[in-house]
């Protein structure tokens, strides 16, 4: 027979959950509920929803912070989404500001085409913000006033590439953010994140096309 076993566990108590499972396994046949986890095929540690899992994952720019390995399957709790929602609104906001700014200073012939693009998705960042606080105050939060830090700089290659980077990490949390709000069945801010979704993309094909490049996959480039 073969059987998936989940078992949940307090993320204080990881070790002992892990060690009991070692003993059980040396002695095999004692206990009904050995017999059955013995004959599972796959076993799957996961913490108490709204617990989060320690760091577990390590990339060649380090530790990868508890926060971004433990969502991953895990369900948040509303309170908690309410707070990413607001990592992502600030987020729009630093795309706002970046891409009024940056229309408005890039100069050379070469950059003419792309100032306008940055102008129109200016507008789209603006609705995307509009979007998000909206759901953040549906779900009974504050919408935050805070935009993440944004680049100053007067190189136009350099603007270009903290944009492109800028999409990079919006994408990975909006795919993030779609999991998560399915598993709350917070199906319609699923929706409206899938629609944002569509518009981030496009910029980041601008921006990769603006510089040369090929758009890079958004969780590979993100490091996750
Ligand atoms: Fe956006
Ligand atoms: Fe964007």
């Amino acid at each position: 027979m073969n059987t998936l076993v989940r078992l949940w566990f307090s993320p204080a108590l990881r070790k002992k959950a892990e060690s009991a499972w070692h003993t059980a396994e040396r002695n095999l046949g004692s206990h009904a509920i050995v017999t059955l986890l013995s004959s599972a095929t796959e076993i799957h540690l996961f913490p108490f929803p709204g617990e989060a899992m320690p760091s577990q994952r390590t990339t060649d720019k380090g530790p990868v912070p508890a926060q971004k390995t433990a969502e991953r399957g895990t369900t948040l709790t509303r309170k908690q989404l309410i707070d990413r929602l607001n990592e992502d609104l600030a987020r729009e906001y630093q795309a706002i500001i970046a891409y009024i700014v940056y229309s408005q200073v890039l100069k050379g012939p070469e950059y003419m085409s792309i100032a306008q693009e940055l102008q129109t998705h200016a507008s789209e960042e603006l609705n995307h913000a509009l979007l998000i606080s909206q759901q953040i105050d549906y779900l009974g939060g504050m919408p935050t006033v805070e935009p993440k830090q944004v680049k100053t700089t007067d190189n136009p290659e350099e603007m270009l590439r903290a944009d492109l980077n800028n999409e990079v990490e919006t994408i990975w949390n909006y795919r993030e953010r779609v999991r998560q709000c399915e598993q709350l069945q917070e199906f319609a801010i699923a929706e409206h994140i899938r629609e944002i979704l569509k518009d981030e993309q496009e910029h980041l094909i601008d921006l990769a096309t603006a510089l040369g490049e090929d758009p890079p996959d958004p969780g590979e480039a993100a490091g996750r």
